[in-house]
């Protein structure tokens, strides 16, 4: 992401991410990327690799409440991560974020397997991400595990679905190369709430791992010929398992990402039409979330002004509020009750009073 465009988009990412912070999202939908697929599909690797922040990972649940990653590009700083919402933490270690997210977890789900509904945030300044805030969600349990709720599978589509249903997301939906992609849930998901696919774009990993034999078939679907979206497909190879056991770096593991596809008989094609690695998803993502922004700003700033109109309103309707005095307080409380009672007696009469209305 080159910095015209770095200039050009981060007063939109502020803007939203400070709606966001002073709690405006609990009423307004906010435009956000949401990162949705089946368990151990690759959501936190890809988002792992986005941010360059090594988040918790593994087999089974390890995502168990929605993790919203705000990354900013602040050049000339260390990097330093802080979680707003909790006991305002702050640290200056990328190796600490697995812990504290883990910890917030286990505060919010309780230890153990569940899953929980409130939103933990992360936010990351370093000169070396991109400008994205992206939500990390739970992965689609088919089988429960023990000590999980037989309804686990449920419960986790209750909680993607609350956040992909809504207009102002864009969703980012993560299939693995070497499994049968039109059977995919999430994807499933994503057409039910976007059927037009607007917002909903879809990222192939594990491009390593791919049956022999079926690269046409899955080359045929990043060229958009098999589940056409209208966002069309990236595909991105991440770290396997080996490769984080052996502490490859994420910078190590994008050069070995980039040689994969130009070393490839299949693949090699999709690094000129930009549909493969992680650094062309990062910046068609910011792109994305930004013209998405640009979108939802008029009807935002409606709403806004709708609720602000409301408020003033009732603002007025309160401007002769309870004296300082006890004794002119006591008048104002009678007073009060007297109007209130009034407008009863006019709403079960039937015939609204003039007066001044409480409410
Ligand atoms: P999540 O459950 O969807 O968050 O999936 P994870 O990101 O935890 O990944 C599950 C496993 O797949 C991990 O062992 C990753 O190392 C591995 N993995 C993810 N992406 C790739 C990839 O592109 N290639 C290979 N070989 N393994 C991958
Ligand atoms: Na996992
Ligand atoms: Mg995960």
């Amino acid at each position: 992401v080159h910095s015209h465009l770095e200039e050009s988009i981060r007063p939109y990412i502020d803007l939203i991410d400070t709606l966001r912070s002073v709690g405006i999202h609990k009423d307004l939908a906010l435009p956000t990327i949401v990162v949705i697929g089946d368990q151990s599909s690759g959501k936190s690797s890809v988002l792992e690799a986005l941010s360059g922040v090594a988040l918790p990972r593994g087999s089974g649940i390890v995502t168990r409440c929605p993790l919203e990653l705000r990354l900013k590009k602040v050049p000339g700083v260390n990097w330093k991560a802080s979680a707003p919402n909790e006991k305002k933490i702050e640290f200056a270690d990328p190796s600490l974020v697995e812990e504290h997210v883990a910890a917030a977890q286990n505060e919010l789900a309780g230890k153990g397997v569940g899953i929980c509904d409130e939103l933990i945030t992360l936010e990351i300044m370093s000169p070396d991400v991109c400008d994205l805030t992206l939500i990390d969600l739970p992965g689609i349990a088919r089988v429960p595990v023990e000590g999980q709720p037989e309804d686990i599978g449920k419960q986790i589509k209750r909680l993607i679905m609350k956040y992909i249903k809504k207009r102002e997301t864009i969703n980012l939906v993560v299939v693995p190369c070497n499994i049968d992609i039109a059977t995919t849930e999430a994807l499933k998901m994503a057409q039910e709430v976007d059927p037009e696919g607007k917002r909903t774009v879809a990222i192939l990993t594990k491009p390593d791992l791919i049956d022999k034999g079926t690269e046409k078939s899955v080359l045929a679907i990043v060229h958009n010929k098999v589940i056409p979206l209208r966002k069309g497909y990236i595909m991105v190879k991440c770290r396997g398992q080996q490769q984080i056991n052996d502490e490859i770096p994420l910078e190590a593991a994008a050069q070995m990402e980039r040689d994969f596809f130009q070393n490839h008989d299949y693949f090699r094609c999709l690094l000129e039409e930009d549909k493969v690695t992680i650094k062309c998803l990062a910046i068609k993502l910011t792109q994305d979330l930004v013209d998405h922004i640009k979108n939802s700003l008029p009807p935002l700033q409606q709403q806004i002004q709708k609720q602000l109109c409301s408020v003033k309103r009732a603002l007025h309707d309160c401007e002769a509020g309870p004296p300082e005095d006890l004794e002119g307080a006591k008048e104002f409380l009678i007073e009060t009750l007297n109007g209130f009672n009034e407008k009863i007696k006019s709403l079960l009469s039937g015939e609204p009073k003039n007066g001044k209305s409480l409410f």
